[in-house]
């Protein structure tokens, strides 16, 4: 058996003609795609995570922790500009994968992206639930501690798991309406993205502008705590570092705007345009967001499942609270939908190519949509929602994430090598340090989520079962391979 039937690949004219012929309608811009980046990329990271990593990890010293992620994202989103321009197709780093190194890894990385888009919509689905239940509570609404926790939770400092007996209702019905969405179709989906993306932005600056005037400076210092001895990942440079790998989730997104590459008008210009335009928008709002929070109160009172609007309440401003909790359900809203619409057309794509059953990409006849296909998504993202504890979701959406991201950067160099004369309307800059930095920065991120062994293992054995379907299933459906 020769090792080079992994290595089968997809020529790139191939990918080229089948993204002009693709069924899918041609409706997005150049702002449609920022304001689907910008949906997509603001939501749990910023409203629950970044709180609770300055709580745990990192202190004012988050604001660190941001920049790092942030050059990081930078470095892959520059190198996803050039191959999405170059791959116009759906899928995003799948597709590349597929025409550069071959189609085993393309089947990791279709592994990985489960991760960044599907779990991640879980990830946020259970940081909308919190912000939802907090906002009915506001109203009088309790609902039963049972119905809004997940079935499992971490114990022993990450090493175990207990099983809860909750379930986290809201988490799923949020999911479960995304879901209809979505089947409804792009236009209405991006026309009620654009709306929630003006209001998600609107609120953060609000809570920018009117908590700034709030901080106390005190507040700031120590600004990076001393470390904690009895756990080598608090405070201090670790706890730094530790904390870039949790608030690494919040830049998680950007790349949907390549996924949607095959319904934009003008894939070469607008998708690169797309991507670093909304990296930069958040990158700005996000540094500010965590030095008003982490000056307004002080960082050790911030681990709770809605740290913004418990900061407002703080300083005693309930009217914006009140906004801030809309915002934030708006806004996860709008997160919650663009990651679950990358990962059907990931599906999508997959399915074409026989890797994934051919149910994944039957089009709606009406809709235009892969409706099966946003079915069982929907639902597979909305059980692992309601059962799931936030910290094991949100540490393995970074891993995968992080993974997929380094073999972006790789896949730059791998093809300006191999295919030195294609046609790249889009270049890295400073070849190859760019992607390089970009692998060093993956590596140390991941390093630093190598602290939590619960989610190491479920990492380590989800891909071992996605390389066993791989041989079992799909190798032999593959039509690449299969002429
Ligand atoms: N970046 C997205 C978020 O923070 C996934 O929710």
């Amino acid at each position: 058996m020769s090792f080079s039937r992994f290595m089968v690949k997809k020529s790139i004219a191939s990918i080229q003609a089948e993204s002009q012929k693709g069924e899918l309608k041609r409706t997005l811009s150049a702002m449609n795609l920022i304001s689907l980046g910008i949906g997509c990329i603001i939501g749990a990271g910023i409203f629950v995570m970044t709180g609770q990593a300055a709580a745990q990890y990192a202190g004012p010293a988050i604001i660190i922790s941001f920049v790092i992620a942030g050059l990081c994202c930078t470095f892959a989103a520059i190198c996803y500009a050039e191959l999405s321009s170059m791959l116009p197709v759906s899928g995003s780093a799948y597709s590349y994968a597929y025409a550069s190194v071959g189609e085993l890894l393309a089947w990791g990385m279709g592994l990985l992206l489960l991760l960044e888009y599907g779990v991640a919509a879980s990830t946020v689905a259970v940081g909308w639930s919190g912000y939802v239940v907090s906002f009915l509570a506001n109203f009088g609404i309790v609902i039963p501690k049972s119905l809004t926790t997940p079935t499992l939770q971490i114990i022993n400092d990450g090493h175990d798991l207990l099983f809860t007996g909750g379930f986290n209702l809201p988490a799923l019905l949020g999911v479960l309406m995304m879901t209809m969405l979505l089947i409804i179709g792009v236009k209405e989906s991006a026309t009620i993205n654009n709306l929630i993306v003006f209001i998600k932005v609107s609120v953060v600056l609000l809570f920018i502008v009117m908590g700034a005037q709030y901080i106390d400076p005190a507040n700031w210092h120590p600004f990076i705590p001393e470390p904690t001895p009895e756990n080598n990942f608090g405070y201090g440079w670790n706890g730094i570092l530790r904390g870039a790998g949790i608030v690494f989730f919040a830049y998680v997104g950007f790349e949907a705007v390549s996924t949607a590459a095959q319904e934009a008008k003008n894939p070469q210009r607008d998708v690169p345009i797309g991507i670093l335009g909304s990296l930069f928008v958040c990158t700005v709002l996000y540094m500010a967001v965590a030095a008003v929070l982490t000056g307004i109160v002080p960082y050790s009172t911030l681990n709770v499942a809605d740290p913004i609007a418990k900061a407002v309440d703080a300083i005693g401003l309930p009217w914006l609270s009140f906004i801030v909790k809309i915002g934030a359900i708006a806004g996860l809203t709008s997160v919650m939908m663009v990651l679950m619409y990358g990962q059907t057309r990931v599906f999508y794509t997959m399915a074409k190519d026989g890797l994934m059953p051919q149910i994944f990409s039957a089009v709606h006849h009406k809709y235009q949509t892969p409706w099966v296909n946003t079915i069982v998504v929907g639902l597979v993202i909305g059980l692992i929602a309601a059962t799931t504890p936030i910290d094991i979701l949100g540490d393995l959406v970074s891993l995968g994430t992080l993974t997929a991201f380094a073999i972006i950067c790789f896949t730059v160099l791998y093809l300006r090598k191999v295919e030195p004369n294609l046609e790249r309307p889009f270049r890295v800059p400073f070849t190859p340090y760019f992607p390089i930095l970009g692998m060093i920065f993956c590596g140390y991120l991941i390093y630093g989520l190598l602290s939590n062994p619960v989610t190491v293992k479920f990492y380590l054995v989800y891909l071992v079962l996605g390389v066993i379907i791989y041989f079992t299933y799909s190798q032999h459906h593959s039509k690449v391979r299969n002429g």
